[in-house]
Parts: structure tokens; sequence; C-alpha cells
């Protein structure tokens, strides 16, 4: 799925029904695995592991132990240590990285055209409950986002946000009105170049009282319809100069109209947000009845890789200088230079599937092997035979950012992952 906001956007109706929170453009591919993602079970988990484990994150000087995320005692935990790992890093709050370089200049934007009337949140911890996560913004209890086949679960009340929704109601109960919330959210996911199971967005909410709304003589839910279509496309301008942009109507469980906001970029139309007008029953929840609120979410790193032409989503976790030295703090204008492309390396695996076989699953067991060293894992064949089994061969791409990989490298890790695949994920190797 492709939301910018959202590096995809789990929340349209074209998800809930494929049962997916794969891209629309990747729609095809994501359908096959829909049937079974509800109930695709956590995988076992493995003593061997590629990451170094981390005993303890700090998520904005709060001491997080990694046996309260990690837990193996918990049937619905599926959280690897790889993703723990990524709990405290923050990138948005690097002034000199480009997802801190975007996270400012959106700033900017609000406070020269609405001065002091939007508070920000950066620090908010992305452990969160189901509540704040999926009920108190009407995520439905049979909607794709709550399967432990797209949201990492800490246990059953428990998840790493998935985006940074989770905390519209907290905010307007507490009695906030106006604010900007920027964090890391988390999705399991399938693996290209614009797709990474941590990434970054900023949740903008807007309230409106009558007295907006009367003297404008236009009904509240167009007026704040108007007055979000506005500020969105004035920030798209702040932050891309003239650029060619539309809006398509959309659905999210949280708005009504709801709309995208695509960008003309390299020759085809990016998602770069969701948004719309906040439905009443959020609003009422915080006693709000009278009012009219607007909200968007946008995706960090899919506006990044346009504004600085970053070609791969796994640069932004670089450690590498010559990807960090390229960024200063409040440079906008800067193109990425590729410092080079080193050779990708194609390796294919083919097996039976079993019922509960998800390509996420796939990904995830691929990633805990590869790391950041696997650029892309493609489904090229899939058919079924007379007896009704399934077999699917997938494509897997190793490269590494930083380096030339040797064959003997990238056959280990192939021999690996077809390991772990099959004592993983109960399929059958072929
Ligand atoms: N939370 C949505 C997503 O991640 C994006 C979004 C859409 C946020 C509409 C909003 C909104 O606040 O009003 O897919």
């Amino acid at each position: 799925m492709t939301i910018f906001s959202v590096q995809s956007t789990i929340f349209t109706r074209a998800s809930v029904a494929l049962l997916s929170s794969n891209g629309l453009k990747r729609f095809s591919l994501a359908s096959s695995f829909s049937s079974n993602a509800l109930y695709s079970p956590p995988l076992p988990k493995t003593k061997k592991r590629r990451f170094p484990i981390v005993s303890a994150v700090d998520i904005g000087g709060v001491t997080v132990a990694r046996n309260d995320v990690v837990r193996d005692d918990d049937p619905t935990n599926n959280v690897p240590d790889s993703i723990f790992s990524k709990l405290g890093m923050q990138l948005h709050r690097r002034d000199k990285h480009p997802i801190g370089i975007i996270k400012n200049a959106i700033y900017d934007y609000f406070e020269s055209n609405y001065a002091k009337k939007f508070e920000t949140f950066e620090d908010l911890s992305p452990i969160v409950t189901t509540k704040q996560n999926f009920d108190d913004v009407l995520v439905p209890a049979d909607h794709v986002s709550r399967s432990l086949n797209d949201t990492y679960y800490v246990d059953s009340q428990t998840v790493l946000r998935c985006h940074t929704s989770a905390h519209q109601a907290e905010l307007l109960r507490d009695g906030h009105r106006r604010f900007l919330v920027t964090g890391d959210v988390y999705r399991r996911d399938s693996i290209d170049s614009t797709h990474y199971p941590v990434f970054h967005q900023m949740e903008g909410f807007c309230v409106f009282s009558p007295e907006d709304w009367n003297e404008s003589g236009k009904d509240s839910t167009l007026y704040a319809a108007e007055d979000l279509k506005k500020c969105l496309e004035g920030l798209a301008r702040h932050l891309f100069g003239a650029v060619e942009m539309r809006w398509v109507d959309t659905y999210f469980p949280f708005t009504e109209p709801s709309f995208e906001l695509e960008i003309y970029f390299k020759e085809d139309w990016l998602e770069v947000l969701g948004c719309g007008v906040t439905e009443q029953r959020i609003l009422k929840q915080s006693g709000l009845e009278n009012n009219v609120a607007w909200a968007f979410g946008l995706g960090l790193e899919r506006l990044a890789m346009v504004l600085f032409d970053i070609p791969d989503i796994r640069l932004f976790w670089s450690d590498d200088e010559r990807f960090t030295s390229q960024f200063g703090k409040g440079e906008l204008g800067v193109k990425f230079k590729p410092f080079s492309k080193y050779p990708p390396c194609y390796k294919d695996i083919s097996f039976w599937i079993s019922e509960s076989f998800t390509e996420n699953n796939f990904c995830e067991v691929v990633r805990g092997i590869a790391g950041d060293l696997v650029e892309e894992v493609k489904l090229i064949d899939s058919f079924t035979n007379k007896k009704g089994m399934t077999s699917h061969c997938y494509r897997i791409v190793f490269r590494s950012m930083e380096r030339s990989l040797t064959d003997e490298e990238v056959n280990d890790l192939q021999s690996k992952v077809r390991d772990e695949v099959q004592r993983k994920l109960n399929v059958e190797l072929r």
C-alpha cells in the first residue's frame, strides 16, 4: 500500500477488502496472501540471531528493557530483536538527518502560517495500547491492521504504534486542540526500496469552534475540508516548490470525508499523505460535540526520498559517513549523491506454502537473517497443482549499500534463509 502518510495506507477501504496491508501498487501480490492475514501465528522465536541483542533502549529518557518487549513467554508477542533495537533511535529528532530536516521544515511552515498555534509532540512512546492505536480512532474490530500479520504486538493489549493517529484521542482528552505529533511507527510489511518495518509519520490535528465557520457562511464540514486542503497544498509548495498535485477521495475509519494528496514525481503520482475531517464520534469522546476538526498523517521517509533524491529507504538507517555527511541542519535543497551502486545478487527460493503462510512472515524471516543486506523480495511465480498444493517462487535481491557482497557470503545467507523458512514457516522447499 502506498500511503505516503504512511508508507502504505493500511486504513483505506481497498486494504480492508483485501485484508492486506500492502500498497495499492502491489495490489495483486498482496491479495494472494490475504486470506490468512488475520490469523497468521507469530513466528517461533529463534536462538540464532544475526543482530546483536540489545538489552535495553532509552526512549526519550525512559529505559525500556528488552524482556518487556521481546517476550518469549507470550504467544501473542511478535517483536523481533531487530525491531526492538530501533525503538529508541528517534531519527526525527536528529537535526542533520533527512527525517529531522523534513520535520523541522514542516514546523517552519506551521510556525510562519499559524504562529504558535500548533503544539508539537515528538517524544511520545511508540509502545501504546490497542485502545489507543485502534479503538480510540474507530478502527473496526475485524480490520486487517489489527492482525498479527500487520502489526507488532508486545502482548494482546499492547502494540508498537502503527500510526501516529494513536495519539489523537489522548491529546484531545488532555485539552490540546491544535497539534503536530511526530514519531516512529512500526508495520510488518514486505520488502522493497520504499518499505521498511519502521518509518516516521507526522500527525496534524486542528479543532475549530462554531465562530470559525459561522462567519464563512459554509457548513462546518466543508469549512474544515477546505481549510485542510489549503493548509496541505501550502505545505507541499513549501517543501517541493511548484509541483503538480492532485486530491484523491479515499476512506479512513477516523475521517469523513477522507482524502489523499498525490504529487507528480519521476513520471508517477506518489501518495504523500492521508487526511480528512475527523469523525464526530472522536470529538465527542472528548466533549467536543459542537466542534469540527481536520487531521492528517504524512510519511516522512517518502517526503524525504522525493526531496533529497534518496533511492532506498534503508539508507535512512545507515551510519555510513558517505550518507550522513551529505545532509546539514536546515538544508532542504540538497540532492543525495549515491556513493556507488554495488552489484545486486539474485537468489530464488521455491516452496509449497501451507495454510498459515503469509508474505509478511516470510519477509520477516529474510530480514531476520540478512538485515539491511536485503533490498527486495518479489513473488515471481505462483501456481496450484492438481492436488491443490500451491507453490511460490520468490526472488530475493541481496545488495549492500556500502560495499560489494561476496558470493560466499550471499550463498551463506541464502542457505540460512532456506533453513529458517522451512523450520519456522511450515513450508516444503522444492
Ligand atoms: N493514520 C493514517 C495511516 O497511517 C493516516 C491518516 C489519515 C492520519 C487520515 C490522519 C487522517 O490523521 O485524518 O494510514
